[in-house]
């Protein structure tokens, strides 16, 4: 089959595909076939999809937080709209603040989302998929998860424990014909990346993007080899590659997704 349509049949569902790197994802999944349920906090139809897709497109509010919204959702999905294949695990927050200044709210409001949204969300999907027999979880976790990073711990700790719940949960359903993988990706440009910079010190987009590329010895940041920060379709390529049959045998992986930002040490 041509990659062109490889995910024709298929249904899928994403969280925090209202925008940014879940909106680029829901796009990538439809334009090789894939029906999409695509899932944000508040998000109305039609959502913000190309009318080249949104045919194939059905949007549901959701908030991963919720771990009986979750089951709800899942279970309403795969009545309406038959089995789900393929599950993007996208919705994420990042609160950053030195560790002396963190909060507990900040704390907990980031492992709820980041962590605890990813484990409702791959439980409930992946409870129905090993009955079947098949399908594919992709989590988008982050590079921070593999590399410390001044001001960013409470988002960091999440991501690398979502990266470990995956893997662990990649080994309980693998008999079961069910794959799991995650995607972690760099500096992207997306609405989170432009918040940090606007946290930072307002600085003009251009001359952020440099500094990112550039990295910054006081900060012990490495910049990006490839001389480029990425575009959230980047992001959502390789998990279009994770979620297809063509990583058949890929399963417990977590693929960088950053320009070399982190060396791969
Ligand atoms: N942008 C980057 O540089 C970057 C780098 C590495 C990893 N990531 C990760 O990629 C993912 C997407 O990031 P992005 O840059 O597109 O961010 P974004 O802030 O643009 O989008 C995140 C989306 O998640 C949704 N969301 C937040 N809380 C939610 C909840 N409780 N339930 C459901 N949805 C919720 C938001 O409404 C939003 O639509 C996140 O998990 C993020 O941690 C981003």
């Amino acid at each position: 089959m041509s990659v062109d349509q490889e995910l024709a049949g298929r249904l899928a569902l994403v969280t925090g595909a209202g925008r940014g790197i879940g909106l680029a994802v829901v796009h990538a999944l439809a334009e090789r076939g894939a029906r999409v349920v695509a899932t944000d906090l508040d998000i109305e139809e039609p959502g913000p999809y190309a009318e080249t897709v949104q045919e194939q497109v059905v949007t549901r509010p959701l908030d991963v937080t919720d771990p009986e919204a979750v089951e709800a959702l899942v279970g309403e999905t795969e009545d309406a709209l038959g089995p789900l294949d393929i599950v993007v695990n996208v919705a994420g927050i990042l609160r950053g603040s030195p560790v002396v200044e963190l909060s507990d709210e900040d704390w907990a409001a980031t492992f709820a989302v980041n962590t605890s949204g990813v484990m409702h969300v791959s439980r409930a999907a992946t409870r129905r998929m090993v009955r079947r027999g098949s399908g594919s979880v992709v989590t988008v976790a982050s590079n921070a998860g593999g590399i410390p990073r001044a001001g960013m711990s409470a988002y960091a700790a999440s991501k690398a424990a979502t990266v470990m719940f995956t893997k662990c949960l990649g080994l309980e359903v693998a008999a079961d014909g069910v794959r799991c993988n995650t995607v972690s990706p760099g500096s992207t440009l997306t609405d989170m990346q432009r918040g940090m910079w606007a946290a930072a010190d307002g600085k003009d987009e251009r001359a952020a993007v440099r500094g990112v590329i550039e990295g910054d010895l006081a900060s012990h940041r490495t910049g990006i080899p490839l001389g480029r920060i990425a575009d959230p379709a980047d992001i959502a390529d390789a998990v279009v590659f994770l979620a297809s049959d063509r990583a058949r045998h890929i399963t417990m992986h977590d693929l960088y997704v950053d320009g070399g930002a982190t060396l791969r040490a």
